[in-house]
């Protein structure tokens, strides 16, 4: 069974062929088609931590689609009133697929092995995989279809965020790099693990922010603080302030950079009003394209795993 635990479950080929498919759904919904791939299919979404973007863009894509989405609240009692094997047992016998974002990667890997429905990544502590390919196909559009070559700078935190950004950038034989405190930097081991599994990646992070932004196409960052970290906030504002994506900074970078923050962003700490408004900032193209990838995602996974056939989807 095909799952997306995270970008590791993708050939380089996958990956494109769903960013493909979320393209083509894009320009059908601009002209005005809404073609019922996923009709009478349903989606269960189990969120363990707050969502706005991949929660409301999971749905209403579903609906888009002619399928359905249930989000599981607290009353359906997960962890609490049986295993998660049984849990996920039962989830499959009414639902297609289910999105899942978990305070614990391992939540998300529990729930793929038992292989009974897929599973989706709806972000962990280790990775945001739909995100990143949202941000792929917004940078794809900026750049006519073609990122061979182009630079992606990561501002901050080596996160869930900046770890999907390196593998996907690694698929599109883009320059990573990551300018940030060296305590918060991306492990030696993933970045291996990413060389390895890709069999590419033109990659290097420094505390050196001129070094790191100097020839970057597109500035990324993130909070400082993500979701469960709050205890650490004041170690990590102090850590984090040089690294503020602000006017001096985007001095630093080429004229035509573009900036994206997967959002929800702390204005005035890891970006500033001024450049997140500023017509270098295509964070809501990106926020835009999270329910179009989505849909492509669901629709690939769909046809991978049987749930829908694959002739039905032009
Ligand atoms: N970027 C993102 O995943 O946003 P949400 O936390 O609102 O889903
Ligand atoms: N790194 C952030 C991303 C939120 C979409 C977090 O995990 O909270």
């Amino acid at each position: 069974m095909k799952h997306l635990r995270s970008l590791f479950d993708l050939s380089i080929d996958e990956f494109h062929d769903i960013l493909n498919l979320a393209d083509s759904l894009k320009q059908k919904l601009a002209d005005g088609q809404r073609p019922d791939l996923l009709k009478n299919r349903s989606l269960a979404l189990l969120f363990e931590k707050a969502s706005l973007r991949t929660r409301v863009s999971f749905e209403a894509g579903m609906i888009q689609l002619g399928g359905a989405a249930i989000y599981l609240t607290s009353d359906v009692g997960w962890r609490e009133r049986e295993t998660i094997g049984d849990f996920v047992r039962v989830l499959s016998e009414y639902c297609d697929f289910v999105v899942c974002r978990a305070i614990s990667q391992a939540t998300v890997d529990q729930l793929a092995a038992y292989n009974v429905l897929p599973v989706i990544n709806g972000l962990t502590d280790q990775s945001h995989p739909c995100q990143a390919m949202a941000d792929i196909m917004t940078m794809r559009e900026q750049c006519g279809g073609e990122l061979k070559g182009k630079q992606l700078t990561f501002v901050g935190d080596g996160n869930n965020v900046a770890r999907s950004l390196l593998k996907s950038a690694a698929i599109c034989g883009m320059k990573f790099r990551l300018a940030g405190p060296t305590k918060f930097q991306i492990e030696a081991k993933l970045v291996q693990r990413v060389q390895q599994h890709f069999g590419i990646l033109d990659f290097d992070q420094s505390p050196d922010i001129p070094a790191m932004v100097r020839d970057s196409d597109f500035l990324y960052t993130d909070v400082w603080t993500s979701m469960g970290q709050e205890t650490e906030a004041n170690e990590r504002t102090a850590s984090f302030t040089p690294y503020q994506i602000n006017a001096a900074m985007m001095k630093h970078a080429p004229t035509h950079c573009k900036v994206l923050h997967c959002l929800p962003a702390r204005r005035g700490l890891e970006i500033t009003d001024e450049v997140i408004d500023s017509p270098s900032s295509i964070v809501f193209l990106q926020a835009a394209n999270r329910l179009h990838l989505q849909k492509g995602l669901l629709v690939w996974l769909g046809m991978q795993n049987g749930i829908i056939p694959s002739d039905e989807v032009k």
